[in-house]
């Protein structure tokens, strides 16, 4: 399938993990990628295996200037918008009686913040073509309550609420706005921290049995990225084995 040829992508968070996967996908199905990442060397490299038409760009998604810097760069390469993911975010481990307002802030600065910053520019950018398809990574801790990251999950809680208002802004450029929510899934990002122990527990809970990777997850984003989801917007879709339902 090649639902992407002609179509501008930018994904953020696309050094590793599930951004990096969707990255993959988007490109394979014949996108020009902005792969983008606050860590540009992880960036330039997923590029390079990615190949064709991908092309790193570094960039803070927390930071006005950076952000503002990554849509003319697209503008200038690419010409226009099509598609934003919206992958990048801080996952923490922080028990509530450690958790400071710093952290707090460090949180929100990249998972809403951020997603504002993206989510302004990148529209601003499609509203000139009047097509767009914007999906943002949720979580569904939101609906689970997972201990040890209540800034995470009230920043999730803040995409999926924030994605649906949008949706309702942006409905008559047509522009789709739409969230994927994973379950706990094996990245880089989880192996670095106690989430990691947590993959036999979240599995008694799925419907589904198995432990869930970056590919599981891709799928629900290139649909909801794609064309033919015209008629889709302001939604959530859970990719989790079913181990939340709503
Ligand atoms: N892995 C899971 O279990 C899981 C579950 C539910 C939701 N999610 C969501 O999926 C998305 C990807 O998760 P993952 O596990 O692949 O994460 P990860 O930690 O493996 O990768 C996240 C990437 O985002 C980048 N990033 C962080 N801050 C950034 C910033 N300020 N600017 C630009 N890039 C930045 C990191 O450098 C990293 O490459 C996130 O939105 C996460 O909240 C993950």
């Amino acid at each position: 399938m090649k639902r992407f040829e002609g179509r501008v992508a930018i994904v953020t968070g696309a050094a590793q993990g599930i951004g990096r996967a969707i990255a993959e996908r988007l490109a394979s199905e014949g996108a020009t990628v902005a792969v983008v990442d606050v860590n540009a060397m992880g960036a330039t490299k997923a590029a390079k295996v990615i190949g064709g038409k991908a092309f790193a760009v570094g960039c803070d998604i927390g930071d006005p200037d950076a952000v503002a810097k990554l849509h003319r760069k697209v503008a200038k390469t690419a010409g226009k918008l099509d598609v934003q993911v919206n992958a990048a975010a801080i996952v923490p481990f922080v028990p509530w009686d450690a958790l400071t307002f710093d952290e707090w802030r460090r949180v929100m600065r990249v998972n809403l913040d951020g997603l504002y910053l993206m989510c302004r520019a990148g529209s601003d950018l499609m509203r000139k073509n009047g097509y767009g398809r914007i999906v943002n990574i949720c979580s569904n801790s939101i609906f689970a309550g997972t201990p040890n990251m209540a800034h995470y999950v009230a920043s999730k809680g803040g995409v999926l609420t924030f994605s649906r208002a949008l949706a309702t802004e942006l409905g008559a450029h047509r522009i789709t706005v739409n969230c994927v929510a994973p379950g706990l899934t094996d990245t880089e990002g989880v192996q670095k921290t106690k989430h990691k122990d947590a993959f036999g527990f979240v599995e008694m809970l799925q419907a589904i049995k198995g432990k869930g990777t970056p590919a599981d997850i891709v799928p629900a984003v290139a649909f909801l990225a794609s064309e033919e989801a015209r008629w889709v917007t302001g939604q959530t879709l859970v990719a989790d084995a079913g181990m939340v339902r709503w």
